[in-house]
């Protein structure tokens, strides 16, 4: 048997490789398990310290055991049941439930504020139906989210096959992930807050959508971070702040602002007032003190305990919608731990907030969509709607440059230092994340006071050996061999590069009637040429970055990734980079726009400016899915102001 001072060290390098193996195979639980398992060793050895070889008088052992307990309380603290909403789903199982004023579907994003707001007023009561259950504590420790890609508590879907993008991803289909969870994508997210461009919302107007100016958006985004003096209100329920930066990323940073200074680029301090061409790093995000704030977190599970006229049925999976002859919406279908079948009446209003593609696809498996589709799939029409239609997403297209000369390396998430600075302190990496990013326009570098179409983010560092992203992004075990391969000796920097005005459609439909079933995404990434020319525009902008002073101080040169179709085209042409695209134009997870919001005499809108959908009542939409056309930047703000501005309108119609 080993002693303890033995232990501790063979332990020590055990778990560190461990955490690594688990973060590269996204295996967080293993995470769990190997700190639960290292906390059980110690215990055990520390009950046996006559073994150890050292002399000691037992105070070592006393500091050390304080130390593990100290860490293991922290944990337990980071996630415990009473941060999330009750279950109301135990008392469903055995009472009748009673018919509701609201059903809200989806406690994401969106359905978290919808919640929190509407129940302010104690005369309205207000049902959640969330197919998922609380976030695992990887969700909440923000530099190990995205470790849960892939487990139950994400919607793991993939398109159909596309030829003009993706086909660098496992199986050439573009992967849709969405949280599946109290809190939903918000909960998993990158947790950037950004609100996006005037234009945008300036656009939505112009298109017949009254109400929804950018001076709109500003005056709601101002109510919601304004902190009340009210615990019990939820406004002032949108907590951000600016995340703790990752040590040793100075020398990236100036590299990065000096290139594009050379270029011409300004630095911008303030996004919030809309986004301007210029490279920044003062961006927002829903975080506090290395901890997730999702709106699962501070809008609904904050007021949920304190209130009676808000319950949250957690694991239920809504099915259906009915409605009577004339048209209105009268209850909700659903299935509660996967097994028991219920439905419940609503009295006022039902509320999707299920997000991009399953609002669209809940709406469809209850009748309300194309009526051919309906017809192929055996649903009967309820109203001839173009649900699932419009689907859009910025999009992302990866490029790689490797250093010839060094570069400080940031302190990994998964050191034992980052570990120690979680728990004790909730600092060092794994609280903290990296926001360098720009906003340009393609179409004339040298113009800076026309609005951007172009986002690069990512801009982090790869060191030698580690497996980076493109694994994580589920791109072809072979590719990712020959890509690593050939960079094995060096360090890289990752830059993605995003379209702010994407043009491609897509949409999203059902297999069959059956919903359990998942649904079907046809992708159209890059679809629409003007996207593709937009995209080789980034990547010979990229080139620029390359040939400036302070790029080639450090000899950075881009990856030429080896793809044996593209390889037959004579490398570094525009054939050649609209091959690349095909390849690596992939998801950037801000699906918007499959639930058009517009006036009826538009032809392809589902709801109305006030989010209730066309030609029916009592039901409305109020998720990411109305987006007409996707707002310039992360979604998730835009999803947010979304949700704050139903819910007001909510109150108004039903005060
Ligand atoms: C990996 C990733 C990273 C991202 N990073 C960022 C970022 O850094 N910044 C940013 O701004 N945006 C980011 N986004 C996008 C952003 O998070 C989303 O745009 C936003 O969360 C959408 O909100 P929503 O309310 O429309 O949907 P969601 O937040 O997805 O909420 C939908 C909810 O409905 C539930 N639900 C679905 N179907 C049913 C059903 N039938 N019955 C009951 N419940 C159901 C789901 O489980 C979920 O909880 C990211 C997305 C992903 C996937
Ligand atoms: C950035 O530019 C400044 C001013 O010219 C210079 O002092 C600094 O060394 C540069 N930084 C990097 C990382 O090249
Ligand atoms: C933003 O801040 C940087 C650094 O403080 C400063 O150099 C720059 O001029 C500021 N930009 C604007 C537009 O205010
Ligand atoms: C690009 O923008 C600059 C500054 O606004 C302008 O002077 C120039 O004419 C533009 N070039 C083109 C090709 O439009
Ligand atoms: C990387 O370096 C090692 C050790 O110097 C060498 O054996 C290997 O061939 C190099 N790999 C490549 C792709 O150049
Ligand atoms: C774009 O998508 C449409 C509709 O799916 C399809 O008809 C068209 O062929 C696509 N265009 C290209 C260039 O693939």
């Amino acid at each position: 048997m080993r002693n303890i001072c033995g232990s501790l060290f063979s332990n020590k390098k055990t778990l560190k490789d461990l955490i690594i193996f688990a973060s590269i195979f996204g295996l967080a639980i293993i995470i769990c398990c190997a700190l639960v398992v290292f906390g059980a060793t110690i215990n055990k050895n520390a009950a046996e310290t006559d073994k150890c070889a050292t002399e000691t008088v037992g105070v070592t052992d006393g500091l050390i055991s304080n130390l593990f307990s100290t860490i293991n309380a922290a944990k337990c603290e980071l996630s415990k049941p009473e941060l999330w909403p009750k279950d109301y789903g135990k008392v469903a199982l055995t009472t009748q439930l009673d018919a509701y004023d609201f059903v809200i579907v989806g406690a994401g994003s969106a359905g978290s504020v919808v919640a929190s707001r509407l129940s302010d007023n104690p005369k309205l009561n207000v049902l959640v139906l969330e197919a998922g259950g609380d976030p695992p504590l990887e969700a909440e420790i923000i530099g190990l989210s995205s470790t849960l890609h892939r487990t139950k508590y994400f919607w793991t879907d993939y398109a159909e096959r596309n030829q003009n993008c993706c086909q660098a991803m496992k199986d050439e289909k573009c992967y849709w992930p969405r949280g599946k969870m109290i809190g939903g994508t918000g909960e998993v997210n990158g947790n950037i807050f950004l609100l996006g461009h005037p234009n945008n919302f300036d656009r939505w107007v112009l298109s017949g959508n009254d109400g929804w100016s950018w001076q709109e958006i500003q005056k709601i985004y101002k109510r919601a971070i304004k902190q009340m003096p009210n615990q019990l209100n939820s406004q002032g329920r949108l907590i951000l702040n600016n995340f703790d930066p990752l040590e040793n990323y100075d020398e990236l940073t100036e590299m990065i602002f000096n290139a594009t200074n050379e270029l011409g680029f300004p630095q911008i301090n303030n996004t919030i007032d809309g986004i301007k061409i210029g490279y920044t790093q003062n961006i927002l995000a829903t975080v506090d003190n290395g901890l997730r704030m999702s709106t699962g977190k501070t809008y609904l599970a904050k007021v949920e305990r304190i209130r009676t006229n808000l319950h949250v049925i957690k694991n239920a999976l809504a099915t259906k919608i009915h409605f009577s002859g004339q048209g209105k919406a009268t209850a909700v279908e659903f299935i509660l731990q996967d097994t028991y079948k219920f439905r419940v009446k609503v009295n006022k209003e039902i509320i999707l907030s299920a997000g991009v593609i399953n609002t669209p696809k809940l709406l469809l498996q209850s009748g309300i969509g194309p009526h051919a589709h309906l017809q192929k799939v055996g649903v009967p029409l309820i109203k001839d709607l173009k649900v699932g239609q419009n689907l859009h997403d910025h999009g992302m297209l990866p490029l790689m440059l490797k250093f010839g000369q060094d570069i400080a390396l940031p302190i990994k998430p998964t050191d034992m230092q980052s570990i120690f600075d979680f728990f004790t302190q909730q600092k060092g990496a794994l609280a903290a994340s990296y926001t360098l990013m720009g906003f340009i326009n393609s179409k004339n570098f040298s113009s800076l006071n026309t609005e951007p179409n172009l986002h690069l983010v990512s801009h982090t560092l790869k060191a030698k050996g580690d497996p980076g992203s493109f694994s994580f992004l589920g791109i072809k075990d072979e590719l990712v061999q020959l890509f690593e391969l050939q960079t094995q000796n060096f360090t890289l920097l990752q830059i993605m590069g995003s379209l702010l005005l994407p043009k491609s459609r897509g949409s999203v439909m059902l297999r069959t009637s059956d919903p359990t079933a998942p649904p079907l995404i046809i992708n159209n990434y890059g679809n629409h040429t003007e996207d593709r020319v937009t995209l080789l525009q980034y990547v010979r902008y990229v080139q620029k970055l390359v040939e400036t002073k302070s790029f080639r101080k450090y000899d950075l040169e881009l990856v030429h990734v080896p793809i044996p179709e593209c390889d037959r085209i004579a490398y570094d042409t525009d054939e050649y980079w609209y091959c690349y695209v095909k390849y690596f134009f992939i998801s950037s997870w801000h699906g918007v726009g499959t639930c058009k919001m517009g006036p009826i005499k538009d032809t392809t809108a589902v709801v109305d400016a006030r989010l209730r959908v066309h030609g029916v009542k009592g039901i409305r939409v109020i998720d990411a899915s109305i987006m007409p056309d996707i707002s310039s930047g992360n979604t998730n703000g835009a999803t947010i102001i979304i949700a704050e501005k139903g819910a007001q309108m909510l109150q108004e119609d039903w005060s």
